[in-house]
């Protein structure tokens, strides 16, 4: 009996891939020491997940939770129902209005907090002060402490949210910095930056950024950029992983959840359609971040399912053939920003 029970424990050891954490994914080698495990959930509602074509692009990114039908209660459980799917990556961000939820959950669970790797970030009003934005959201964490903080996005705007503001990013970088040395944040990244703008970045810093967080799914493969990062030790996370083509209406184009060569490989090896689209990105060397909205409440456990097959390498060059350099995520309301990133999508 006493042995049986060993060689369970130890399956299911093994099962949870190598990581010491018990999460389900493996961890990844970040460029100032840290790990990080390599698939994340995010537990963000923005705009361009509406359905709705008239939602207001007049102000500043988002939308409450509420308003895309998830209560508070819905999102505390999503992320409880998260890390017990085996996801220690759980990411938010100031302007997500999730902070607090996320807080409560990682009160509730019991999955302990070194095991989990935390990130939030810096909204793009509210670059002043560094230090003093991500004490803000520490506190709505209710945390001492977040893994990785990062830009939001290289884009400005007032603290009213009202007109765009020209700050420079390596002079908020500067603040990001400045909050990794007491320990407010362990690491410190990039979102939605370009490669021009990581470059100068890394010319005019002595600190490189850790991870860069960026749209890349099927449709916006954005080789030259990971490559990039590649060459300079930069982790890159994939977000909106399934593209908004995967079940949003998009005028002239079929949706790719009911895609048949996908559906195909996915039966080769009995697995979903977004299941082998974050096993394609997994292979690719990149952190998916699966995204929360109340229609994939009930993927959550079946998004971590990945991490027991392999694609072939031909399955890999045909889900390639996908990429248009297809951007789903560009609000429009960064556009004409002095440093508006999305200019080159290939
Ligand atoms: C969007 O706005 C237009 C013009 O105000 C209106 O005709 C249309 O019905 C609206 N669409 C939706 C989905 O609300
Ligand atoms: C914040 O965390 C502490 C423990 O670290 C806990 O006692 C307290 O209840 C939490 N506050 C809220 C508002 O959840
Ligand atoms: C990156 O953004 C800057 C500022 O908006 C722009 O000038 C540059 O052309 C962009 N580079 C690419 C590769 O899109």
């Amino acid at each position: 009996m006493f042995l049986f029970v060993c060689l369970i424990a130890g399956l299911l050891a093994n099962s949870f891939a190598d990581d010491k954490d018990g999460g389900k994914a493996p961890s990844l080698q970040l460029n100032d020491g840290n790990t990080m495990p390599q698939m994340g959930y995010s537990f963000g509602i923005h705009h361009w997940d509406a359905r709705d074509p008239n939602y207001s692009h007049s102000k500043c990114c988002c939308i409450s939770a509420a308003e895309y039908m998830l209560s508070p209660f819905q999102i505390e459980t999503a992320v409880t129902k998260a890390l017990d799917a085996g996801y220690r990556l759980i990411d938010t961000a100031a302007v997500y209005g999730t902070e607090e939820q996320v807080g409560r959950a990682l009160q509730m669970t019991t999955v302990p907090r070194e095991h989990i790797f935390l990130v939030t970030k810096l909204a793009a009003y509210d670059k002043h002060d560094v230090v003093f934005a991500l004490r803000k959201s520490l506190e709505r964490l209710n945390q001492t402490y977040v893994d990785m903080y990062m830009i939001a996005s290289p884009v400005s705007f007032t603290p009213d949210k009202s007109a765009f503001e020209e700050i420079d990013y390596v002079d908020t970088w500067r603040g990001m910095v400045e909050a990794k040395t007491p320990g407010l944040t362990r690491s410190i990244g990039l979102a939605n930056f370009n490669i021009t703008q990581v470059k100068r970045l890394l010319e005019l810093s002595h600190v490189k950024p850790s991870v860069l967080d960026v749209e890349i799914n099927l449709n916006l493969a954005q080789y030259k950029l990971v490559e990039y990062c590649k060459q300079n030790d930069i982790v890159v996370m994939a977000h909106t992983p399934l593209g908004r083509r995967f079940d949003h209406d998009s005028p002239g184009h079929y949706q790719l959840k009911d895609d048949p060569t996908l559906r195909g490989v996915g039966e080769k090896y009995g697995k979903t359609t977004p299941q082998v689209i974050y096993r394609y990105l997994i292979q690719r060397g990149l952190v998916p971040i699966a995204k929360l909205n109340s229609k994939t409440l009930e993927d959550i456990e079946t998004s971590m399912d990945i991490f027991d097959f392999s694609l072939s390498d031909i399955d890999m060059k045909t889900l390639s053939l996908y990429n248009e350099n297809y951007r789903s995520v560009h609000p429009k309301e960064w556009l004409n920003h002095p440093y508006y990133p999305f200019v080159d999508n290939s």
